[in-house]
């Protein structure tokens, strides 16, 4: 159910939503596994005078599809270490890692982390660092967050205080993002009010750890206008790029209701289009004055592979032109860059990317 999607989830239009966007101002975070009523931080832009931390990631693919399932395997692929070395000689700096870590935690406080989920976890950052890889940890497809935000938010932020007490002493190199695609009921200042909680617990004991904030309206274009960050010289802006979303989602065999398959790629003015989300994104920049990551881009395996090149050379290309750092989605397991049936990457997307197998 949850891959199924409505068609206004990233095609950069802001989707009306009945959703009460009045935070009380007053949230609840974890301190010393008990929880406390505490006052949500004053958000403010981050200050110019802040020293910004370096953001070292520049070739970064998402390995999705695997703990971003139910249960790792339920859409037909399991991580394996061997993928790493791949895409590290493929010469990718950095994978981001969608996981549902929602599916595997108690219910109710204190929403204990299953130890075996979080031990797979363990090992998965392992094999990052082992193969010289920066690795994003994304809490991904939270629904009941998105349905019902009330209840769930001290869930997120109890998550989070796990997963940062777990991670606390590994390398620079292990990044926190806190929540995939903000979207429905958990849209508007909560999300950054809920976020900036979540940054206060991670802050506990990670005092230096980057973490990666998202807007809502499913974390793309329409949202980048709502995102505020906190005072904090290691938080870093994210957003996602699927426009047109009627070409990159065209005929997708996972969605209710694609779009026509048959889509081309790109129609009159689509360029100039492009050039001017590229702008408004360039902008948003500026306006948080901290690093952005293009968190996902991608065209889905319904699209021939001449055309799925054509769009991935001309983003790759344009977010490079404005330094943009950017995580093509996806490795494998839909919207495929590798083909495991065959061992071998799309070699017209990996040409694409401006990369090269070794
Ligand atoms: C988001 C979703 C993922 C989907 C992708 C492309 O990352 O979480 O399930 O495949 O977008 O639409």
């Amino acid at each position: 159910m949850e891959r199924l999607r409505s068609f206004c989830r990233k095609s950069g239009l802001v989707c009306a939503l009945g959703t009460v966007l009045i935070g009380s101002g007053v949230g609840v975070a974890v301190a010393q596994g008990v929880w406390q009523a505490t006052k949500v931080p004053t958000r403010t832009q981050v200050s110019t005078q802040l020293p910004r931390a370096p953001f070292p990631v520049e070739r970064c693919i998402n390995v999705a599809g695997a703990l971003e399932a139910p249960n790792e395997g339920d859409w037909g692929y399991k991580i394996r270490e061997r993928d790493f070395k791949t895409i590290r000689a493929a010469g990718f700096d950095t994978i981001r890692v969608p996981i549902k870590f929602s599916a595997h935690a108690m219910e109710q406080a204190p929403y204990t982390l299953d130890p075996t989920f979080i031990a797979r976890i363990d090992e998965v950052v392992r094999w990052a660092l082992r193969n010289d890889l920066t690795i994003i940890l994304n809490l991904c497809h939270y629904t009941e967050l998105f349905e019902n935000p009330d209840v769930h938010e001290r869930r997120l932020v109890a998550l989070w205080a796990q997963i940062a007490a777990r991670y606390q002493n590994t390398p620079a190199k292990v990044m926190f993002e806190i929540i995939n695609e903000p979207q429905e009921a958990f849209s508007g200042p909560r999300v950054n009010q809920v976020q900036a909680e979540v940054l206060t617990v991670i802050r506990k004991t990670n005092p230096t750890r980057t973490v990666i904030f998202a807007g809502d309206n499913w974390g793309n274009i329409g949202g980048i206008d709502n995102l505020e960050l906190p005072d904090d010289p290691y938080v870093v802006g994210t957003v996602h790029y699927y426009q047109p979303f009627e070409f990159t989602h065209s005929g997708a065999s996972w969605m209710d209701d694609p779009p026509p398959a048959g889509r081309m790629w790109p129609r009159p003015g689509e360029t100039r289009e492009l050039q001017r989300d590229l702008a408004q994104i360039a902008a948003f920049r500026e306006r948080i004055k901290a690093p952005v990551l293009l968190g996902e881009y991608g065209v889905g395996v319904e699209v021939p592979m001449r055309l799925r090149a054509d769009w991935t050379r001309a983003m790759t290309s344009a977010f490079k032109e404005i330094k943009m750092p950017a995580c093509y989605f996806n490795f494998t397991g839909g919207f495929d860059t590798y083909d495991r049936s065959v061992e071998q990457w799309h070699a017209p997307l990996l040409e694409a990317l401006q990369l090269r197998p070794k």
